[in-house]
């Protein structure tokens, strides 16, 4: 695998604003819980999102319960309420899909051909694309890499997400290191492409960063790959919860997305895009369903979709994606307006925090969603994930978010002892009260410490002394 090498890189650590003053730090956990939101705007008018099931309660170790406050959809969204609702119905007339001719049969056929058309909708497909149902993102770009033409050559930034970066044959793939600006990300891609000799080229990019949130400049760089006749694969595990993606608009060939990211948690995933290397590649699984005709020694394949669906089709996950897709573009402003709301509050309110440091890509004024990295002086982000779960019934992520070779490059200037970040995104389950309470949480954390002491368990990593709340967990069957 080349490693393009580039002009030195160093990244931003977002300053903090000196004009915000720190969210107030309470002086217990339940102080914490119940006060009231210290930037709640008195004015702003409500906004009304599609609405995910009914946050759970679940317990804190100080032995009380309260609302869940999922600050972790980067991860996996909860289900949206109408999500769930199409899947019951679904489940009613649940049957094969193109193996039958019962009734039911045939209404789940129906409605796995008619979820193709919604997701070809969603991201604004052209009339010749094929919609393949997959299982997640990583599976659609497993598939698009065993698509690939022999010598097709990939470029890719360093900075992308393992499923992304990963899934193509390493020798015939170009890294670009993680880039610090716009124009660097542009000059960067051009001039890999400028080395590029082979016939067939792929540049991989995504739509939004999981680590920070920020936006890429797709357009701009699809439409330098085009000028250079490569084609354009978007990852969109980020970005179809949060942007409208018009695939004529982005100048983009190929684009994925997970299911369980947008709200439909059941399973399936996509690969949207030109049909000529997908019908040309062998089937991704050989199976029933794949093939047109099999005789004693040849088997002649389908063309379209199914010739990558081999096995049963995953109906339901495929009605839950088409379901989720329809919500959100159905409530495109009034999504990105609450995403914006939350991704200020967000990012105003760590950067405030003495002690936190937040990252970033492009730097502080970059376009993001309602995602932030970032680390606390003298607390383990280990130890402040599970202290904002522990303490404060706060779902977040720590670690390097599967995007190993980012997060070493946004950590750099770090000490050396600091290697992780803690990961806040938010999404329609997200409430102000969510967002106040992890930033009174945090501040917490970062002038006292946990409140209570930890220690670190096998498989478990941080966990209260004395932690009671295991015991209380019920099988859902
Ligand atoms: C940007 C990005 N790409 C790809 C993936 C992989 O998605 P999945 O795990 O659903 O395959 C993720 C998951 O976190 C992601 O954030």
């Amino acid at each position: 695998m080349s490693i393009a090498s580039s002009i030195p890189h160093t990244f931003t650590r977002e300053r903090r604003q000196p004009w915000l003053r720190s969210v107030p730090a309470p002086s217990s956990p339940v102080e914490a819980l119940a006060q009231p939101s210290a930037q709640a705007p008195t004015t702003t008018p409500a906004i009304t999102v599609p609405a995910v099931v009914a946050a759970p309660r679940v317990p804190t170790c100080h032995g009380t319960f309260v609302e869940y406050a999922n600050l972790d959809h980067g991860a996996s969204t909860p289900a949206l309420a109408s999500v769930v609702a199409a899947v019951d119905k679904a489940t009613q007339t649940y049957s094969s899909v193109h193996r039958g001719q019962g009734w039911t049969s045939q209404v789940s056929s129906h409605y796995y051909e008619a979820a193709r058309d919604e997701v070809a909708r969603f991201v604004g497909a052209r009339e010749s694309d094929e919609v393949v149902f997959t299982r997640n993102t990583t599976d659609s770009f497993n598939l698009l890499a065993r698509s690939l033409p022999r010598r097709t050559q990939v470029i890719v930034f360093a900075s992308e997400h393992h499923a992304t970066l990963l899934p193509w044959e390493a020798r015939k793939t170009t890294r670009l290191p993680v880039p610090l600006t716009h124009k660097d990300a542009e000059a960067l891609l051009t001039e890999a492409l400028k080395r590029a000799t082979s016939s067939s080229t792929l540049v991989v990019l995504s739509g939004a960063s999981n680590v920070t949130g920020e936006y890429w400049p797709i357009e701009r760089l699809a439409a330098i790959a085009r000028k250079r006749g490569a084609r354009v694969a978007l990852d969109a595990a980020q970005l179809a919860g949060h942007r409208r993606i018009d695939l004529d608009t982005l100048g983009v060939d190929y684009v994925a997305f997970s299911g369980h990211k947008i709200y439909a948690p059941y399973g399936a995933g996509v690969l949207v895009g030109r049909a000529d290397w997908l019908d040309a590649a062998p089937p991704y699984l050989a199976g029933g369903g794949a093939t047109a005709a099999v005789g004693p020694l040849s088997t002649t394949w389908q063309t379209g979709p199914a010739r990558h669906e081999g096995g049963s089709p995953n109906v339901l996950g495929a009605v839950a994606v088409a379901a989720a897709c329809a919500a959100i573009r159905e409530n495109r402003g009034a999504v990105e307006e609450h995403e914006a709301r939350l991704a200020t509050r967000l990012v105003d309110g760590l950067r405030a925090i003495d002690g936190v440091e937040t990252f970033s890509i492009f730097g502080d004024d970059a376009d993001r969603a309602p995602v932030v990295a970032f680390t606390v002086e003298d607390v383990e982000s280990s130890l402040v994930s599970a202290a904002l779960s522990a303490e404060y019934g706060i779902g977040v992520r720590d670690g390097k978010f599967c995007a190993h070779l980012l997060v070493d490059a946004l950590l750099a200037d770090e000490e050396a002892h600091v290697t992780t970040a803690v990961r806040v995104s938010a999404g329609l389950a997200t409430t102000t009260e969510h967002v106040d309470r992890l930033l009174a949480a945090v501040a917490t954390l970062a002038s006292q410490g946990p409140g209570v002491e930890y220690h670190q368990v096998e498989g478990r990593g941080w966990v209260p002394v004395d932690d009671q709340r295991e015991t209380l967990v019920d099988l859902p069957w």
